[in-house]
């Protein structure tokens, strides 16, 4: 067991589940984020902070064993709020990991650093990164941060490529990223109990039976994600067309983020 663990983006769309599911990972949960997180719960502290400031990431980080690293920008944006959250806020968590007790850590990565590899290609963790946006080009960035940081200094990070991590499968393209909140909280567990991690790229995805990523390079954490989006499929097929052949979401991996503009200033 972790004697702290901090969930950053913990009032985000998938902190707060990860919030209410693992509180048995830790004697305390350090919850923050940016936005409000109301009352710490029980075994909780709350701790508000701007990713950005550096000397407030620094006291975060400050009495963590294992970090879950949920925040910052998650969909395209401008390039001010991605500098900040994804970019200045990936730095300020690595220095302050590196000078105080080096953490284990989970770093959210996302689809969209692969976003345009085609549907029909099959890849591992191996690939070169195709980012499909800014956003995406940012969690490249992360993604070389934590590799640095663990070449340079030992420091082990679970980098996360997350499909769709949401109650259920909301489109055709994410019955192949579906990740459900029960096989995150089981990654999360395996990630923090393996006796050695290393630095791997994970794919975040279900046992889903149209999947576009191979795992197998990470089979020594033993993780088996159970809920396959599969059983969804019937339901979506009566509520939603199926995109047009030619349309993005059904060429790209990175779905309709492949066919966005750059969000100006
Ligand atoms: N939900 C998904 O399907 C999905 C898919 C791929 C990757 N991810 C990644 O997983 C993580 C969580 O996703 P989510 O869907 O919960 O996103 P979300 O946008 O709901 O939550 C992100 C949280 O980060 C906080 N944040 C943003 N900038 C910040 C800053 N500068 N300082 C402090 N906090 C800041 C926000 O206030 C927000 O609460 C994100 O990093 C995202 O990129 C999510």
């Amino acid at each position: 067991m972790l004697k702290r663990l901090l969930i950053t983006g913990a009032a985000g769309g998938i902190g707060q589940e990860m919030r209410k599911r693992l509180s048995h990972m830790a004697e305390i949960i350090r919850v923050s984020d940016k936005a409000a997180l109301g009352d710490a719960r029980p075994n909780e502290e709350v701790m508000e902070c701007n990713l950005a400031d550096k000397d407030a990431v620094f006291k975060l980080v400050e009495g963590c064993d294992g970090i879950l690293h949920l925040g910052g920008i998650s969909i395209e944006d401008s390039w001010t709020p991605i500098k900040d959250g994804n970019i200045d806020g990936i730095v300020n968590l690595y220095e302050a990991a590196r000078l105080l007790g080096q953490p284990r850590i989970i770093f959210a990565s996302t689809n969209h650093t692969v976003g345009f590899y085609r549907q029909n290609e099959r890849i591992d963790s191996k690939v070169y990164p195709q980012p499909d946006s800014l956003y995406g080009a940012s969690k490249v960035f992360g993604e070389a941060i934590a590799n640095v940081y663990h070449s340079k200094f030992g420091i082990e990070t679970a980098i996360v490529r997350i499909g769709s991590c949401f109650p259920e499968p909301q489109t055709h393209r994410q019955l192949s990223l579906w990740l459900s909140y029960r096989d995150f909280v089981s990654l999360v567990e395996c990630v923090f109990r393996a006796p050695r991690l290393g630095c791997p790229i994970i794919y975040g995805v279900s046992n889903n039976d149209s999947t576009w990523w191979d795992n197998r390079h990470v089979d020594y954490l033993g993780w088996a994600p159970k809920d396959n989006a599969e059983t969804f499929r019937t339901q979506l097929d009566a509520t939603l067309p199926r995109p047009g052949r030619d349309a993005p979401d059904a060429i790209y991996q990175g779905g309709v983020f492949t066919a966005d503009g750059i969000h100006e200033e």
